[in-house]
């Protein structure tokens, strides 16, 4: 039984997606969150700054005695996961975009994917794509802007509903059945979402999938917390943390970190 914490980061706010997910299936874990709000969006840099940025959260995280790290950023998996599991002695879970669920159950065989410019990429995302683009479309969206209106607590904004009318636009037409989203910012934007695009058309994130994959981790390196109290759960930001606190439904302190 390790009650040591489960260490999370993103490049912000987007990844408490992830720990919502992970928080559910495994109250008793401790955890620790990291926001590299001050470095959002990762998605336009290159892979060398993402990795860079990567190895940073992840040290703070080890300080912290993290028995586990999730890397809850689907640009910081695609381009980093790699190295820093060639690095570091701890396990790390990474987050891909759900395009095999999506691809394996399309009856129109088109699904749509939308993600950030490092994402779309990446060698790592490029070759899960190849593996199901056998005879099903895959439209794939850049989602530029939208990272920085959420973590500005834009999520509900005209401009907001504005770009993702414009970056769906393409994929209602390529009569997509699944829309795969493909950054863990994205959860926050369902209930738009679900209002623009045709009813049929289901959306997939990758929370679930990741909780899963986390339990099972813990479980096989014997990390698991067995404790039956209450966990200590721990938010760190180098930005505001007002527009993190609200996605926490105010339930959560968010602490200003400089690092
Ligand atoms: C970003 O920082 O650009 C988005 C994070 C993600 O890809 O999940």
């Amino acid at each position: 039984m390790s009650k040591q914490p489960i260490g999370i980061f993103d490049s912000g706010v987007g990844g408490t997606s992830i720990w919502k997910a992970i928080h559910g299936l495994l109250p008793t874990e401790n955890t620790i969150y990291l926001a590299d709000s001050i470095n959002a969006p990762y998605g336009p840099k290159g892979k060398e700054a993402i990795i860079a940025l990567s190895e940073k959260n992840t040290e703070h995280l080890l300080e912290q005695n993290s028995k586990l790290i999730v890397v809850a950023c689907n640009t910081a998996t695609t381009n980093a996961i790699g190295y820093l599991r060639e690095k570091y002695n701890v396990p790390f879970i990474g987050i891909e975009p759900a395009i095999k669920p999506a691809a394996l159950q399309t009856q129109t065989k088109a699904i749509g994917i939308l993600a950030t410019k490092g994402t779309l990429s990446s060698e790592l995302f490029n070759n899960t794509s190849q593996l199901y683009n056998n005879g099903v479309t895959i439209v794939e969206q850049e989602g530029e802007g939208i990272v920085q209106l959420i973590e500005a607590g834009l999520i509900y904004s005209d401009q907001m509903t504005e770009l993702l009318v414009n970056y769906l636009k393409p994929m209602i037409k390529s009569n997509i059945d699944y829309l795969v989203l493909g950054c863990t910012h994205y959860p926050y934007l369902i209930p738009q979402l679900s209002k623009i695009l045709p009813k049929h058309i289901k959306i997939i994130d990758s929370g679930d999938a990741v909780a899963n994959q986390t339990k099972l981790v813990l479980e096989k390196y014997n990390l698991v917390n067995n404790a039956k109290i209450k966990s200590d759960n721990f938010f760190y930001t180098n930005g505001k943390p007002k527009v993190m606190k609200t996605l926490l439904n105010n339930v959560y302190d968010v602490k200003y970190l400089k690092f």
